[in-house]
């Protein structure tokens, strides 16, 4: 059968529009609200160390194969799988990867919805001047008011979900290719910015120091699990969006060398975020291990404190907002694309419905922090079990599911031909990572966390 050169949903206008697409999906609330925290809550140094690790040994090469998967598929991660598994004669349960996938990113996109509307309610806040010479009690203060208001937190899911389905319903190549051209670039310089206030403000070296100075110690099997989770995470990978992104990429580009230009972005941008953060909370004595309300609390300090810290402040989080919107999109494109195929209806029915499911779950995450906070599962709130789940659990096993199909059932003339790599060493190299160091990286790092929990 000759292979669709083009899917049914469009195609991106160049190379560059990949990137582009890639970058924005890739950069959001991971890279910005998200690497902080944890890397707070591990320690630091040690962490950072294993995450890089993680990226380039794991990250990477599975990133490519799912690019590879989602172009040679052309179609939402379930059919593509499914004809791939054909065309390899392998079973046809390899559709249930495209299955776990759209469920990861439904599951997401719910909490994750919850937190951008944290930084569309902060856009608000700091416009106004509330933080104006704020100090540290108060940025605490107001947070825990924030989370502590079950209304104000659904308003703002309700808020965001709105725009992540506006998008979707419109497909994505229409919109999301100006949106990233110029509002990543304006959201590192932005960064770059309160890098500046914080080499001025004092504590710089200290934030530094607590970023890339090696503490082996503080390194727990659960800080591993938590790692390799948010390497996925942070690229969107193991759930089919960066494969739908595939789908629509043209077939003269290099997928090795797009690859690497997005996980380089991505994590620029998560680097130069943690040293935008660290200094603020070391200066003003805030807690490193401070979880989800890190960014919200010292951010808008430094806002408050610097020259035009107002008009740089809106502009900060109106830009996180975009990063998280470009995020989102990505994150129920499967599902829709999957929907579209299968029944034939048209994308507003889809994004209508999958959008209140996904916003009816985020409820969930709501409720979690104020009138739900003490209801666990496993000793989690439900917002914790949820994210624990989904980065740490689903991602990392869909990349090692995906890595398994590429590496061992697919027909190697096939996978050369779609990745077209020049240098015979680099091709040998990826196809050693994605048959074997990346699974069992992962499968490593699962075994020691179980040992660990069951043995504690
Ligand atoms: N990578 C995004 C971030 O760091 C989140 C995201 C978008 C994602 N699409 C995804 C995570 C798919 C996992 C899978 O904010």
């Amino acid at each position: 059968m000759p292979r669709a050169s083009q899917s049914i949903h469009g195609i991106w206008a160049s190379r560059l529009t990949f990137i582009l697409a890639a970058t924005g999906s890739a950069v959001g609330l991971g890279n910005i609200w998200k690497f902080p925290y944890i890397a707070g809550e591990n320690g630091g140094g040690a962490f950072v160390l294993v995450y890089l690790f993680c990226i380039l040994l794991v990250g990477v090469p599975i990133m490519m194969a799912e690019v590879l998967l989602g172009r040679r598929g052309r179609q939402s991660p379930v059919n593509s799988m499914i004809e791939l598994a054909r065309e390899a004669g392998a079973s046809k349960a390899w559709g249930l990867l495209g299955w776990i996938g759209v469920i990861s990113g439904f599951l997401i996109l719910s909490y994750y919805s919850v937190i951008a509307g944290w930084a569309l309610e902060y856009v608000l806040r700091v416009g106004d001047g509330t933080f104006v010479g704020a100090k540290s009690e108060f940025a605490g203060t107001l947070f825990n008011e924030l989370t502590g208001n079950p209304v104000r937190l659904a308003f703002w899911h309700t808020v965001f979900m709105c725009m992540t389905m506006f998008v979707v319903a419109r497909g994505v190549n229409r919109g999301l290719e100006a949106a990233v051209r110029i509002l990543m670039p304006a959201l590192f310089v932005l960064l770059l910015i309160l890098v500046g206030y914080a080499v001025s403000s004092g504590a710089f070296m200290e934030g530094f120091k607590f970023l890339f100075s090696m503490r082996a110690e503080s390194l727990s099997a659960n800080s591993l699990v938590v790692a390799l989770g948010h390497a996925f995470f942070t690229l969107s990978l193991g759930m089919g969006a960066i494969m739908i992104y595939g789908a629509y990429m043209p077939k003269t580009s290099s997928i090795g060398a797009t690859v690497c230009a997005v996980a380089f972005l991505d994590t620029l941008v998560a680097l130069v975020a943690g040293l935008a953060i660290f200094p603020i909370v070391f200066a003003n004595g805030l807690e490193a291990a401070a979880g989800p309300g890190l960014m919200f609390v010292t951010l808008p300090l430094a806002f408050g404190n610097m020259p035009l810290g107002r008009f740089f402040g809106v502009l900060f989080f109106v830009l996180v907002s975009f990063a998280a919107w470009s995020s989102s999109i990505s994150l129920i494109e499967p599902a829709v694309a999957w929907m579209v195929e299968r029944f034939g209806v048209s994308r507003v029915k889809v994004a209508i419905g999958l959008g209140f499911l996904t916003w009816l779950l985020g409820l969930g995450t709501v409720f979690s922090f104020n009138i739900w906070k003490s209801v666990q599962v496993f000793g989690l709130t439900f917002f914790d079990a949820l994210d624990f789940l989904t980065a740490n659990i689903m991602l990392p096993l869909g990349g090692v599911a995906i890595a398994l199909f590429v590496g061992w059932k697919m027909r190697e003339a096939d996978v050369h031909g779609e990745l077209s790599l020049e240098s015979p060493r680099v091709y040998a190299l990826w196809r050693f990572l994605v048959r074997f160091l990346s699974p069992a990286a992962v499968l490593f790092i699962f075994t020691l966390t179980l040992y660990r929990y069951f043995t504690q």
